[in-house]
């Protein structure tokens, strides 16, 4: 098994809370595009790496007790989080099962829908990861995606440029790691090449200012990554604080807008 550390942001306690606090910013949109897709009562859903669950949790209870959803991540802190979290709620539905997804086999199982979202960013080979979705899913059944398709758009407006450097940290480093931030472009030849047929594709973005619940989002990732950057040796203390007090003082300022990184959401149908 892969050690907790080769992920590239951590799977600590900070990261577990930030991830909960991501999913909550974007669970309208999520909702609505899971209800686009068709996901209801008695279906039975992949979730392709599911961190600590809070994807699965909300997915357990619109698939209901005669549905399943079974859920897939390497980290075994995420795990135990989402089975505290199943027991707590006395959730049957959720299996969970330890995969290292470059390695390992996807379990096979007649779902209808697949949800994978800010997965293929961090794989170090996303056409490995789309073949094997392609050998699992049955024809007819949908695979849905939410990754980032052009990380770049993330800026400030005016524009902050330790934000900028901060960001290009970011990049670095999640390529260094094996990733690619713009993983969505590459998804529409690799479901075609694996028997999937583009429903709908659209972008996510949006544009925040200060007081909007949604920018809690980027404010949690400034503040575990810059941690995290800091823990690689990539950045310095001075660093930190130089990014914190401009992103303080861009907080201060009422014609402040944030654009979010864009997500790009595909729906394909296994053909
Ligand atoms: C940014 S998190 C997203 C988690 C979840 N999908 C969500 O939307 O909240 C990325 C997840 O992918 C998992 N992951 C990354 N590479 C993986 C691999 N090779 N096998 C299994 N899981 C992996 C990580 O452990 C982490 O839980």
């Amino acid at each position: 098994m892969a050690a907790e550390g080769d992920y590239v942001l951590g799977t600590h306690e900070d990261e577990l809370a930030r991830l909960g606090l991501q999913h909550r910013v974007w669970r309208p949109v999520v909702l609505d595009c899971w209800q686009r897709a068709g996901i209801t009562v008695g279906k039975r859903v992949l979730d392709v790496g599911a961190g600590p669950g809070y994807a699965a949790i909300d997915l357990a209870e619109i698939v209901g007790p005669i549905g399943e959803v079974v859920a897939l991540e390497r980290s075994q802190n995420f795990i135990r989080a989402l089975e505290t979290t199943c027991r707590a709620r006395s959730l049957a539905n959720v299996k969970i099962q330890e995969v290292d997804l470059m390695k390992g086999d996807l379990p096979t199982a007649d779902y209808d829908f697949a949800w994978c979202r800010w997965v293929v960013s961090f794989v170090n080979d996303p056409s490995l990861l789309i073949k094997k979705l392609g050998r699992v899913m049955q024809k007819g059944s949908v695979a849905i995606f939410h990754e980032y398709g052009h990380y770049e758009t993330w800026r400030f407006l005016p524009r902050l440029s330790m934000h900028e450097r901060f960001r290009e940290h970011v990049i670095a480093t999640w390529r260094e790691s094996g990733g690619e931030p713009d993983a969505a472009v590459q998804l529409p030849r690799l479901l075609g090449e694996n028997g999937f047929m583009i429903r709908s594709a659209r972008p996510h973005i949006f544009c925040l200012r200060p007081s909007d619940y949604m920018w809690q989002w980027p404010v949690t990732f400034i503040e575990t990554y810059l941690e995290r950057l800091i823990e690689m040796g990539r950045i310095d203390h001075k660093f930190a604080e130089e990014v914190r007090t401009a992103f303080a003082s861009a907080e201060k300022n009422p014609n402040t807008r944030m654009l979010t990184p864009l997500v790009l959401e595909i729906i394909a149908e296994k053909l």
